[in-house]
């Protein structure tokens, strides 16, 4: 299991290694391959692109995007953008997280994460449960989606 994963750093360390701005889609390749960066990747990347641990770390925490634990095996994401924030997004945010922290069936397999703009403003305040973006959500109607997305088994 370790090989494999060694084998697998080293062959996209590999592919992005001498391309000019390629620390970014390299992040992506790794993220993309365990749905995280793993911590085993670090130092070979700041080998790779002759950067220190501190500056990837940096880059890792700079951009949202990446993450550097596991995921949980059920996404939500809120939009917290603009449109959506005008429209009541951040209280959605609290109530729905709070609602995931208080039932024990959910905290240990839902994440929850801010994002900023789905480009479905019009139908602002914006959530994605898995792969589906929902519009002029409630947080009611998403702690029921949350648990439906649980329930079910799967991501929409
Ligand atoms: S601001 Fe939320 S979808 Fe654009």
């Amino acid at each position: 299991m370790v090989q494999a994963q060694d084998d697998s750093i080293e062959k996209i360390l590999r592919h992005y290694a001498d391309v000019q701005g390629g620390l970014l889609p390299c992040l992506h390749a790794l993220q993309a391959e365990w749905g995280y960066i793993v911590p085993a990747a670090i130092p070979r990347l700041a080998k790779a692109f002759n950067q220190s641990r501190a500056e990837i770390w940096g880059t890792l925490s700079f951009y949202s995007f990446f993450k550097t634990e596991p995921p949980k095996p059920f996404q939500i994401q809120i939009c917290q953008a603009e449109s959506c924030q005008a429209m009541g997004a951040r209280a959605i945010f609290k109530s729905v997280t709070a609602y995931i922290a208080q039932n024990s069936h959910l905290t240990d397999v839902v994440d929850i994460e801010a994002v900023y703009c789905f480009g479905n403003c019009a139908c602002s305040p914006c959530a994605r449960i898995g792969d589906q973006v929902l519009g002029e959500v409630s947080a009611k109607q998403l702690n029921t989606a949350v648990e439906d997305m649980v329930a079910g088994g799967g991501s929409d």
